[in-house]
């Protein structure tokens, strides 16, 4: 399973990044905004801290205006890491988007997916990720994760579908576990949740028993 981290936060990213962990970067227009920051110059910092996929959205609603924003938002990663994915939403303006730039050679991301019928449409149009919304489908008394297991299915169905399963809206850390468990390819993350993963209390009180331990031998490793 790739993990990528929900924000446009660049120090967050940085230091996640440390980890080795990180296979890829998902922003949107509100995570942008939460930034405070001008969108080309978060989204170059981001391409050179992490090789694998940034998504970048694009912010027009019309197939030519889209097509525009794709292009020099693809641009920034050239000479780089050429990692820039273009994040489209799942409209027919978005779709039709999609399949142009797929065409092209560019990964896309199709966002604001919230039902089967949708994902089966971005497989269609070449998708390089599709990006079901778990937690707002749970936030409206929906079970986000039955259409992640409905998309994995289908495109099992499909091996001619190259479109990965990106579990996007995780509020908690058992999205991730249950997404797994699915098969999902990818999640994304934001910082907080991901830096759950990899606490647990017994691992906490187990450490500190080895390591007082340990202290009483009175030796040294190095
Ligand atoms: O980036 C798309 C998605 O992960 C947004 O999540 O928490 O705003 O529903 P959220």
């Amino acid at each position: 399973m790739k993990f990528f981290v929900d924000t446009a936060d660049v120090a967050e990213i940085k230091s996640l990044a440390a980890s080795g962990l990180l296979d890829g970067v998902t922003t949107n227009p509100s995570l942008i905004a939460k930034s405070g920051r001008p969108m080309l110059e978060v989204i170059r910092e981001i391409a050179d801290v992490v090789p694998g996929p940034v998504s970048a959205e694009v912010t027009a609603t019309d197939h030519t205006t889209m097509m525009k924003e794709a292009h020099k938002l693809h641009a920034i990663g050239r000479g780089r890491n050429d990692n820039i994915t273009i994040k489209v939403p799942l409209t027919p303006d978005g779709l039709r988007t999609c399949k142009t730039l797929a065409g092209e050679g560019v990964m896309v991301n199709v966002t604001l997916c919230f039902s089967a019928a949708q994902a089966i449409l971005a497989a269609k149009a070449g998708a390089s990720f599709i990006s079901p919304f778990i937690g707002r489908l749970d936030d409206i008394g929906e079970d986000g994760m039955v259409l992640i297991d409905d998309i994995v299915q289908i495109y099992r169905n499909y091996p001619a579908f190259k479109t990965e399963v990106l579990a996007a809206s995780i509020r908690h850390p058992m999205h991730v576990v249950d997404a797994a468990k699915i098969g999902a390819h990818v999640v994304t993350v934001p910082p907080n949740i991901l830096r759950m993963l990899f606490n647990h209390p017994l691992t906490d009180k187990g450490l500190d028993a080895f390591l007082a331990d340990w202290k009483k031998t009175g030796q040294s490793i190095l």
